[in-house]
């Protein structure tokens, strides 16, 4: 797919802007220029639920005041980021045609009101975004100001209407011909469940199905595919006005409600809105909280293997959070840094001026209802406005990872809907987080990829719980160690097929328990407060005498495997010997199988030993002090460029294994540099 970069030179610095609610207060309109200008704002997302403003009645179109707008904002150097609004349906639209409100999985039908909630199968409300978007297109996709098509607004959620039941059992026969193919997948004879007609199928339902696991796994992907094909029905007029300008859609996070790996093949640009709740440890240490955030980062970078967008986070408080503490002094620069150093290519806000009613009055903004730009916040954000202008090497710079962590959201699906074996959480993003932090935090660059996407190349490759695994994904697995890869397995792969049938024979399925020498014997969760202990019996690099494991035990049979670590044999009632930790050679690479969820220590010196004997490099080859995170990105003239985060309210130094320049002020640090407290560094080194 050739997909057009954004046509803008910098880095971009922007927020959410509703100017549609300040439509009567042109003075308002006035100063938010002059203001931004000071803020140092390049960009705003403009018109995102703007859609009322926009068609006030059916086919009545006004979009003479956004034109003036766009051409205001870009007679001033600010860019924008057009939306289109099918965030919020209009309520003359919801009131003439009901059928574009959703059906809850209860079956009841929404009243008008809220966002984000729209169905997405009414040809009415597919036929209305399409004719606004066409409106748009054809007024402002040649606009120079406009960069970026911002589409809709975090799209999310299902519906369950009558439409939605038609075209899901549409999506059913395309998918399996005939009924008896659709039963034999889903297993249908359980319980009698057996389908004689495709109208009995219906999603599922607290009211009705929830058991048949295959049904749900199936409308989870036809959700996907039904907000894609939405999707690509937006997209559509604004492409063929003009196919120079990119599209992007802003993601949620940790969101599993729709597969984005997907979503992302009909993307530019991958943008998504961080919300992490800063400062809710007691002892200030936000180390935990900005791990979570920069795993989604890397997720968003490595969709398309390019940098992403962070299209929103809050300069100050997030008003829907239990608790909704601002940014404290300094700690949006450093929020900031951690963003680029992760692959972000800009810095946006939601939002640039708070609403004066509705739910949001209350949400951090750089413009508060003060309307002083002497704030703190004001002052902040323009710093980093500034610091911001000084980037445009870093635009585009890519991080080099050698190590892909697969994460496989459907497989998630499957593993959390199954009941057993721990229902009280089977923690497989807690499993796959685990891996990630130990890389995190010694900054060894981390491209987090679905198992679909090309991972050949890497170096070492991670694959916590692929409980679900097709054949054609474990062939990719095997390929990928025969030809010299480096392959981590966990308990709980390979154990159902796409279909979220469970394998028959030896597990994990389809060549990998051959491959990797052993063999599922079977799983034994704990209670939360339990745990075993592993010992190591053969340490193939520096690892502790023993570590302890908690949640899911898998007990494997070595079949040619060599066995590192056991459970410990002190229980009486368990046979010596059980192996935990295990590796074997296959092809030109090695399999090691880590059989327990472990505690933190042994990810750790397990996964940081095997880095270095395959010798991948943390950007900084350093010991840092805790709560000091590093990472890096190259740009390709030739720099690249370190960061250094204190995630911490202390003081820290850290020492250098080579002298780096502080990319903005341009003072070299030969050998240490010190960390004011939440303080972080830009620093770079010439190739
Ligand atoms: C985002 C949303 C914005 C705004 C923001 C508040 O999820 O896209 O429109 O509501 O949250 O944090």
């Amino acid at each position: 797919m050739n997909r057009p970069p954004i046509p803008y030179p910098h880095m971009l610095h922007g927020c959410d802007y509703n100017p549609e609610q300040w439509l009567n207060r042109p003075d308002i309109l006035r100063q938010d220029i002059e203001q931004m200008k000071e803020a140092r704002i390049n960009c705003v997302s403009v018109g995102i639920f703007a859609w009322t403003a926009l068609e006030p009645a059916e086919g009545d179109y006004h979009l003479d005041w956004l034109a003036e707008i766009i051409d205001n904002l870009y007679a001033n150097g600010i860019y924008t980021v057009l939306a289109t609004p099918s965030g919020a349906k209009p309520a003359w639209m919801a009131h003439k045609y009901p059928e574009i409100r959703r059906v809850s999985a209860e079956r009841v039908r929404d009243l008008q009101g809220g966002r984000h909630n729209h169905c997405y199968t009414s040809p009415v409300y597919r036929e209305k975004t399409r004719a606004i978007n066409e409106q748009l297109a054809k007024r402002f996709a040649h606009h120079p100001g406009v960069i970026l098509w911002h589409v809709s607004n975090e799209i999310q959620g299902e519906c369950h209407c009558p439409l939605c039941q038609d075209a899901f059992r549409n999506w059913l026969k395309a998918r399996y011909g005939t009924l008896d193919a659709l039963n034999q997948a889903w297993w249908t004879a359980f319980w009698s469940h057996t389908y004689t007609a495709w109208e009995q199928i219906e999603s599922p339902s607290p009211i009705g199905e929830t058991n048949v696991h295959g049904l749900n796994l199936d409308w989870k992907r036809f959700c996907t595919a039904q907000t894609r094909s939405f999707f690509e029905n937006e997209i559509a007029p604004l492409k063929a006005e003009n196919p120079e300008i990119p599209v992007t859609m802003n993601l949620m996070g940790f969101y599993d409600g729709i597969n984005y790996w997907e979503m992302a093949k009909s993307l530019d640009v991958v943008s998504w809105d961080s919300y992490p709740t800063w400062h809710s440890n007691q002892d200030g240490d936000e180390t935990y909280n900005a791990f979570w955030a920069d795993a989604f980062s890397d997720i968003c970078r490595s969709m398309l293997g390019k940098p992403f967008l962070l299209m929103e986070n809050t300069p100050s408080q997030t008003n829907w959070h239990g608790v909704c503490r601002p940014k404290t002094w300094g700690f949006h620069r450093l929020t900031a840094i951690d963003n680029l150093a992760h692959g972000a290519d800009s810095i946006q806000y939601f939002q640039w001026r708070q609403s004066r009613g509705c739910s949001e009055k209350f949400h951090g903004a750089v413009m508060t209802h003060a309307n002083r730009t002497d704030t703190r916040v004001f002052q902040e954000v323009r710093g980093v406005g500034g610091m911001l202008e000084k980037l445009d090497r870093l635009r585009g710079a890519r991080t080099e990872s050698k190590v892909a962590l697969l994460y496989d959201i459907e497989s998630h699906w499957a593993v959390n809907d199954a009941k057993g074996p721990r229902n009280e959480g089977i923690g497989d993003n807690d499993l796959m987080l685990r891996f990630y932090l130990q890389f995190w935090k010694a900054g060894i660059p981390v491209d987090i990829l679905n198992p679909e996407q090309d991972y050949s190349g890497y170096t070492l490759v991670c694959a916590p719980m692929l409980y679900m695994l097709s054949g054609a994904a474990a062939e990719r697995l095997l390929s990928y160690v025969k030809s010299g890869g480096t392959l981590v397995m966990t308990m709980h792969s390979g154990i159902v097929d796409e279909h979220d049938l469970c394998y028959l024979g030896d597990t994990p399925a389809c060549g990998l328990a051959e491959a990797a020498g052993i063999r599922f014997l079977e799983i034994d969760p704990l209670y939360d407060g339990q745990y075993e202990t592993v010992q190591i019996v053969k340490a193939p690099f520096p690892l502790a005498e023993s570590y302890r494991c908690e949640r899911l035990c898998g007990r494997a049979a070595a079949e040619g495997a060599e066995v590192l670590g056991v459970y410990e044999t002190d229980n009486p009632c368990m046979p010596d010997n059980i192996p935990c930790l295990t590796r074997r050679a296959f092809g030109r690479g090695m399999i090691y199988y880590t059989g327990a969820f472990m505690e933190d220590r042994f990810y750790s010196d397990f996964l940081l030993s095997l880095a270095e004997k395959l010798e991948i490099a943390p950007a900084l080859d350093t010991t840092l002090p805790h709560g000091v995170v590093t990472a890096s990105r190259r740009a390709k003239d030739g720099t690249e460029f370190f960061f250094v985060m204190n995630w911490t309210r202390e003081q820290k130094a850290v020492n250098l294994p080579f002298a780096l320049k502080d990319y903005e002020s341009g003072k070299v640090y030969q050998s240490k540099l010190p960390l004011a407290p939440y303080g972080a560094k830009i620093l770079i080194r010439t190739l």
